[in-house]
């Protein structure tokens, strides 16, 4: 079997992470076991590109448990367990990721995924279907799943252009997904790498958030619930007004930048914080990014303005500017969750995870009926995925009476 990881010693403490973190994902576990009975992904080849963690490592058990023969490598070169790649080589799934690794690496793993000719690719942030419209146009997988929202935008400006040639589910778009993995999910999973990496006091200073979508809302509940007062930058009229009227203070970027002591970017976009913004931060200002591309803070502008780069924690750098100020970035600007930290809790890569299970299931049975586009998964199985988990938590759900079905159906009685 062909791999490259970092060490293979290392598979053991890997395993007992994944163990870990197979306890707190019952959905995906429910699904595992029906997987091994139905053998829904029998004889089929699954190359997936997402951050190799010990969650992603419980999703690739359940699709070799669904009959699948499963690869993998990494969406980020520094989100990589390398315990974690172990012990998944060492329960046969072969593994292509080492933290740390070179773009030139990065890539040369994404083209060894590629080279098993996979009829299903799994992606986080689209690298993998890029690659099959670009250098490897050979291929013809039945179809794709997208992790996260910075891919799916990326996939609907391919089906936008006409150049998207195979179906992709985007499992981001389902329920289950983004009202909690990117709210619940990256709001606490950010604040633990910046923390991990600081470790500041966030009660009484000021964070602000750029971006204030799903993931950038749960940033800012994690920060106010931590004593932090809380900016909020936003481009989207709408979504600085719910921010405002969240109880967050909305300012221009310009107008942040001189107040934060601590900075994070969640925006999917490049260049957020800048030139101008760095002018104006103040001595000792932290900046991470939790967006899935290291674009988002201006690394390179900083590097060339820097008189000294320096180490001071374990992903923490220092950044000591003409003026003598210091700015300090975790983690390289890259997501600062998955690098500083382990990514989002199991807990909630359970619902993420069922549903891309799940999205490989449907693309096999759609199999040849699909045409090239981006869909999302039927509204059931949200509803089941939400009800499997809901159980889990020990909630109780309340079922319509026969007189109220009947009355969602008619629109005649008025009162
Ligand atoms: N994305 C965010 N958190 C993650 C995790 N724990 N595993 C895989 N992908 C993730």
């Amino acid at each position: 079997m062909e791999y490259d990881i970092a060490d293979l010693d290392l598979a053991a403490v890997g395993a007992r992470r994944m163990a870990w973190a197979g306890r707190r994902m019952p959905v995906l576990g429910t699904i595992r076991e029906r997987f091994r009975q139905e053998q829904p992904l029998a004889g089929r080849r699954v190359a997936a590109c997402l951050h190799v963690t010990a969650e992603t490592a419980n999703l690739m058990l359940a699709l070799r448990d669904g009959g699948a023969d499963v690869v993998l490598c990494a969406s980020n070169p520094l989100s990589t367990q390398d315990d974690v790649a172990a012990a998944l080589v060492e329960e046969g799934i072969p593994v292509f990721a080492v933290r740390g690794e070179d773009n030139e690496r990065y890539y040369q793993h994404i083209h060894a995924v590629l080279d098993t000719k996979p009829d299903i690719t799994m992606d986080d942030g689209a690298d993998l279907v890029t690659v099959l419209h670009t250098d490897r146009t050979d291929l013809e997988p039945i179809g794709s799943t997208e992790e996260t929202t910075t891919g799916v935008i990326r996939l609907r400006a391919m089906a936008g252009d006409g150049t998207l040639r195979l179906p992709v589910v985007a499992v981001n778009d389902s329920a289950t997904k983004h009202l909690f993995d990117n709210r619940y999910g990256t709001g606490q999973s950010c604040m633990d790498g910046i923390l991990r990496a600081s470790n500041v006091l966030l009660a009484g200073s000021t964070v602000v958030v750029v971006g204030y979508g799903d993931c950038g809302r749960g940033v800012a509940d994690r920060a106010d619930g931590m004593g932090a007062k809380v900016v909020v930058v936003e481009v989207d009229a709408v979504r600085a007004l719910e921010a405002a009227m969240d109880g967050y203070q909305v300012l221009t970027a310009d107008d942040a930048a001189s107040v934060g002591d601590v900075f994070v970017t969640v925006t999917g976009n490049k260049h957020v914080l800048r030139d101008r913004h760095f002018d104006r931060m103040k001595d000792g200002a932290i900046l991470a990014n939790a967006g899935h591309f290291d674009v988002e803070i201006d690394l390179p502008v900083l590097v060339a303005r820097a008189a000294e780069r320096r180490p001071v924690r374990e992903n923490l750098e220092e950044f000591v500017l003409e003026d003598g100020r210091r700015l300090l970035v975790a983690a390289e600007g890259r997501l600062v969750n998955l690098s500083a930290a382990e990514g989002h809790p199991a807990d909630v890569m359970d619902m993420s995870f069922s549903d891309q299970a799940l999205a490989a299931e449907w693309l096999v049975k759609g199999a040849g009926d699909l045409k090239p586009g981006v869909y999302t998964l039927p509204g059931e199985l949200d509803q089941e995925v939400a009800r499997i988990k809901l159980a889990h938590l020990g909630g109780g759900l309340e079922v319509l009476t026969e007189e109220q079905v009947a009355y969602l159906a008619t629109w005649k009685e008025g009162t």
